[in-house]
C-alpha cells in the first residue's frame, strides 16, 4: 500500500468523519438528537438576537427632544412567571430527547452464543494505541489480537433491526481514553478499573476514521482509529489469516531478522504468534504487514517507516513507551525484513 493511496484513502474518509453522516443505528439516533438540539437552541438563538437587534435600533440613543423610552416596569409577576417557566419546559423538553437518545443507543450486549451472528470484540486503551482481542465470532470462541485497526463485518443493507452486531467491550491499561468513531458510534470512555460497553452495525463497507476522544497524555493526538468494515466474505478471509501463526521465516536475512528480534527485549514486549516473543505489553506483531499504517494511524505501513520505528520510535511518537535500542545497521535491516514478513 503506497502513501499516496493511503492519505488519498484518509482525505475521503475524512470528508465523511461527520456525526451528520451516520452509517449505523446509534449514529443515527445521535444525529436525530444533534438536529433537533440544533433545531430548539437554533431557534431561541434566533428569537433572542431578533429582539435584541430591534431594541438595540428602536430604544438607541437620541437627541432628549426625540427620546424614545421604552415602557418602565418595575415587578411583573406574569413575566417573572414567563421567563422561568418557559426555560425550565425547554429544558424538560431537552431532558427528555436525551434520555430517549441514551435509552437508544444503549449496548445491550447478550452473552455469545452459538449462531447468533455477533462479533464481539475487547478493547483496550493503551499509551497510545488500541488493542483488540476478538472473543467470539458467529458463537466461536476466537483467539485472536491485533493492534490499531479493527476489522468488522457489513451487515446486510435490506435486513431488519438488529444484525451482525459489533459489541465491544472497553477497557483501559494506564488512564482515560474514549472511543469515538463518529459515523458508527456516539463517544464512550475507557476508564481503568471499570468495563464499558458500545455497540454497532452498518451496511456500508469501507474505512471509518475515528480518534482518542479524552486527553490521555502527550500523545493523545497521534491515537487514531480506524474501523474498516469488510464484506462478510472479505472479513472470514481477514479474520481465518489473523487466527494462523506467523510465517516461519525462508531465507537468511529474515533468519538473521527473527534470530536478532528474539535476541533483542523485543520479545519482553510484543508477541509474534509461533514464536517465543509473548510480550502483552505492546502491540501484536504476528500480522502486521496485514495494517495499513504504523502506531495507531499516524503513518503509513510502509518498509521506511517501519524502520525509522525500529531506530527510534522517540521521533514519530514521543515519550511512547519503546526505547530506541541503539541497533546496528545491519540488525535493524534484518528487523525490518523479518517484519515485512509478517503478513
Ligand atoms: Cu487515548 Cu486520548
Amino acid at each position: 500500500m503506497g502513501g499516496a493511496v493511503l492519505l488519498a484513502q484518509v482525505q475521503q474518509a475524512a470528508e465523511n468523519l461527520s456525526i451528520f453522516n451516520p452509517a449505523s443505528p446509534p449514529a443515527n439516533s445521535i444525529r436525530d438528537l444533534a438536529v433537533v438540539v440544533l433545531a430548539i437552541t437554533g431557534g431561541i438563538f434566533l428569537i433572542v438576537e431578533v429582539v435584541l437587534i430591534y431594541s438595540i435600533i428602536k430604544f438607541r440613543r437620541r437627541p432628549a427632544a426625540n427620546a424614545n423610552e421604552p415602557p418602565q416596569i418595575y415587578g411583573s409577576h406574569p413575566i417573572e412567571v414567563a421567563w422561568t417557566a418557559a426555560p425550565a419546559l425547554i429544558c424538560f423538553v431537552l431532558m427528555l430527547v436525551v434520555a430517549r437518545t441514551e435509552w437508544e443507543v444503549r449496548p445491550r450486549t447478550p452473552p455469545p452464543k452459538e449462531g447468533d451472528n455477533a462479533l464481539h470484540v475487547t478493547v483496550v486503551g493503551r499509551q497510545w494505541w488500541w488493542e483488540y482481542r476478538y472473543e467470539w465470532w458467529n458463537g466461536r470462541k476466537l483467539n485472536v489480537i491485533t493492534a490499531n485497526e479493527l476489522h468488522i463485518p457489513s451487515c446486510d443493507p435490506d435486513a431488519e433491526g438488529v444484525q451482525r452486531p459489533i459489541y465491544l467491550k472497553l477497557l483501559s491499561a494506564d488512564v482515560c481514553h474514549s472511543y469515538w468513531v463518529p459515523r458508527l458510534a456516539g463517544k464512550t470512555d475507557l476508564i481503568p478499573g471499570k468495563t464499558n460497553t458500545m455497540w454497532f452495525q452498518t451496511a456500508e463497507q469501507g474505512l471509518f476514521l475515528g480518534q482518542c476522544a479524552e486527553f490521555c497524555g502527550t500523545q493523545h493526538a497521534k491515537m487514531l482509529l480506524r474501523v474498516y468494515v469488510d464484506a462478510p466474505a472479505d472479513f472470514e478471509k481477514w479474520l481465518a489469516n489473523e487466527e494462523k501463526d506467523a510465517r516461519t521465516p525462508t531465507d537468511e536475512t529474515l533468519k538473521r531478522g527473527e534470530a536478532a528480534f528474539m535476541s533483542q527485549s523485543c520479545v519482553n514486549c510484543h508477541r509474534i504468534g509461533g514464536t517465543p516473543a509473548k510480550g502483552t505489553y505492546a502491540p501484536d506483531l504476528t500480522h502486521l504487514m496485514s495494517r495499513q499504517t504504523l502506531a495507531s494511524g499516524i503513518v503509513p505501513n510502509t518498509k521506511e517507516f517501519l524502520r525509522q520505528w525500529v531506530v527510534d520510535p522517540q521521533k514519530l511518537k514521543p515519550r511512547c513507551l519503546m526505547p530506541a535500542f541503539g541497533l546496528s545497521d545491519g540488525d535493524v535491516d534484518a528487523i525490518v525484513a523479518y517484519l515485512r514478513s509478517l503478513e
